[in-house]
């Protein structure tokens, strides 16, 4: 368990899920998300089911609206109130998408940012202000996009890395986002994955979408999670290490028990990963030389 009080696997808390939560939640989810711009001025009943959550279980703050690197000024009066929110809650971990969505007003789209040197200076003072306000480190996740700006003169990858590095702040990795990008844009996603800073994630996202032609995915968060984008997932593990993965749906909501299936899958494959990390491990600090020398080992020892 990290100073987050984030450890294995998570669930996007929906409005329509909170009463069957609340009479038991199921073992495989360790954590929630709530975007905070939908629980900030609740009151009543739907405040106390809120704090039932917070009373009970790490939840992490995912941003919407706070446009990051849009050209409006930083909304300091917003951050502040975010960061009332989450003393009040306890919440720990704050992160919004390396994207804006507000220009003079909000556009109500998550868009891309123009992947250049003067940008990555520009969101990464915002990031750095940001913590400054929040007075604690936040986490950017890699958003997915559909039309790249024509001014960009980097490239995906080397932009997050840069806005990261100079900003000093986490990643929040979404390996759906990555593979939605891949096939929109043409690239591999494994090789854009292993390139990211592995030491800065803080969790994950996973997350399912809408096939709207051969080379056209939409970013619906509508469906179940498919198997090339469980594969990037086991892909990261191995290569960064087992991390908090949360399982994202915002559309198109199916009863509780289907997602609880989905986060026991994301339970599933980091236990693997931990098996594959110890037997590897445990060659290396043994003399034995065979695998089928090696006990099993229990999934349910692993998932700390
Ligand atoms: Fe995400």
């Amino acid at each position: 368990m990290n100073s987050l009080q984030l450890d294995g696997a998570g669930l996007g808390l929906r409005r329509e899920h909170m009463l069957p939560l609340m009479a038991g939640v199921p073992s495989p989810i360790d954590f929630f998300e709530i975007s905070p711009e939908n629980y900030l001025d609740l009151g009543g009943k739907r405040a106390q089911d809120f704090r039932w959550f917070t009373e009970r279980y790490p939840v992490v703050a995912h941003g919407l609206s706070l446009s990051i690197g849009g050209p409006d000024p930083l909304d300091e009066d917003f951050l502040l109130r975010i960061k009332g929110f989450m003393a009040e809650h306890k919440i720990r971990l704050y992160t919004e998408h390396l994207s804006y969505c507000a220009n003079q007003g909000h556009l109500y789209d998550l868009l891309p940012i123009p992947f250049t040197e003067e940008a990555v200076h520009y969101v990464a003072a915002r990031i750095r202000r940001t913590q400054d306000i929040l007075e604690q480190p936040i986490a950017i996740e890699n958003a997915s996009y559909y039309a790249a700006s024509p001014i960009s003169d980097m490239d995906e990858l080397s932009f997050i890395r840069a806005v990261i590095e100079e900003a000093d702040c986490w990643l929040h990795l979404d390996v759906n986002n990555i593979y939605v990008n891949s096939v929109n844009h043409g690239y591999d996603p494994e090789q854009f994955l292993l390139g990211l800073p592995g030491e800065r994630i803080v969790y994950g996202h996973v997350a399912g979408h809408d096939l709207d032609g051969p080379d056209l995915i939409i970013d619906s968060h509508g469906h179940a999670v498919i198997d090339p984008v469980w594969r990037l997932l086991e892909i990261a593990y191995e290569q960064f290490g087992v991390f908090p993965t949360l399982l994202e749906r915002d559309c198109n909501i199916p009863p509780l028990a289907e997602l609880v299936s989905e986060v026991n899958q994301i339970v599933s494959i980091q236990n693997q990963s931990l098996i594959q990390t110890l037997r590897k491990s445990a060659y290396r600090s043994t003399s034995c030389t065979h695998p089928q020398s090696l006990k099993p080992i229990k999934p349910s020892c692993l998932h700390s």
